[in-house]
């Protein structure tokens, strides 16, 4: 890989695990200064411990992505120490399921809160910050990345908050990306789509602060839905540090779109077709009736 990061500055959310903890550990290996962030202050420590034997300087800072002013406290902590960061990757995320209906006010502000506003304020803090920066240094070239998700392209059922948030993610970095080629040469955007990766994303409750817990039970919904995210997470083949490469790769190569599994888009293709020639949405379980078969028995139960 040609290291265009040696010395320069990475802010990565949600780097106590999976794809942020990975994009850590690359960003590290290349020499670069690696500010960690994550709600989970223990694991964010450890996480940071372990980057730092690998190489470049880590900077790990507890923020919650959810809040604005959390993220600009990051921002002027990043300045003070390493100056304007040329690579943002707005990642944290947490995933929950449920008949769409049936996802409580808390659980809608929780999971738009960290997909959602996480990219929203990583976004609306660090831009300015990297335009000016290529404002005044002709040599700067700023990257950001937010991950969203195949679930930001497909609206599979049974998981609505998520496909929400994420069709969200990929619409604020769509016009992110037209935004910045009005006004910048050298501030690249970027959107990450996995499909089923092996990380912590089945568990995120662990991540979920005090305010975002429920009290009510689950409902026979989300139980089906939570048994669903383990199966398809945990037996995920590509792995959360082969797409943290793919992120890099991106990122070098200037690519927009970034995928895990492309294979997966022939689905997005189906989409665009009943969109465009006006028909309802195709079953999602068509390749696979035994699986939409399954789910229905489950939901009906
Ligand atoms: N793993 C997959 O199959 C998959 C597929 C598509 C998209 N994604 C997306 O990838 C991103 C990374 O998730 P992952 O799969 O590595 O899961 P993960 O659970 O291993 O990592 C997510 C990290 O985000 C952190 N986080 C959660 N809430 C936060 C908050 N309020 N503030 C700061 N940090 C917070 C968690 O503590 C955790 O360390 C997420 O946006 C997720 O939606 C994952």
């Amino acid at each position: 890989m040609s290291n265009e990061f040696a010395g320069r500055t990475a802010v990565i959310t949600g780097a106590a695990s999976g794809f942020g903890l990975e994009a850590s550990r690359i960003a590290a290996r290349l020499g670069m200064n690696v500010v960690m962030t994550d709600v989970m202050a223990e694991a964010l420590e450890l996480s940071a411990r372990e980057v730092a034997t690998l190489g470049g300087t880590v900077l790990p800072l507890r923020a919650d992505v959810r809040q604005g002013d959390a993220i600009e406290g990051l921002a002027q902590a990043v300045l003070a120490r390493f100056g304007t960061p040329h690579l943002v990757f707005n990642n944290a995320g947490v995933a929950t399921g449920g008949l769409i209906w049936e996802h409580s006010a808390k659980e809608w502000d929780w999971v738009l809160g960290v997909n959602l506003m996480g990219v929203v304020h990583g976004v609306r803090v660090f831009t300015p910050l990297m335009l000016a920066e290529e404002r005044r240094d002709p040599g700067y070239v700023g990257h950001i990345v937010n991950t969203a998700s195949m679930a930001g392209l497909l609206n599979a059922p049974n998981m609505g908050a998520y496909n929400v948030s994420k069709h969200a993610v990929v619409s604020l970095s769509e016009t992110l990306y037209q935004d910045l080629a009005l006004v910048s040469e050298r501030v690249h955007a970027h959107v990450l789509c996995p499909y089923f990766v092996p990380t912590g994303i089945h568990r995120s409750d662990r991540a979920r602060p005090a305010d975002a817990r429920e009290t009510a039970a689950p409902t026979t919904s989300q139980r089906v839905a939570q048994a669903f995210a383990e199966k398809a997470v945990t037996s995920g083949k590509v792995t959360a540090a082969q797409v943290a490469q793919n992120v890099f790769d991106a990122i070098v190569a200037r690519h927009f779109y970034i995928y895990s599994h492309p294979h997966a888009l022939a689905a997005v293709m189906t989409r665009a077709e009943d969109i465009l020639r006006g028909e309802n949405p195709s079953d999602p379980y068509r390749e696979r009736p035994e699986l939409g078969q399954a789910l229905r028995q489950a939901l009906r139960r």
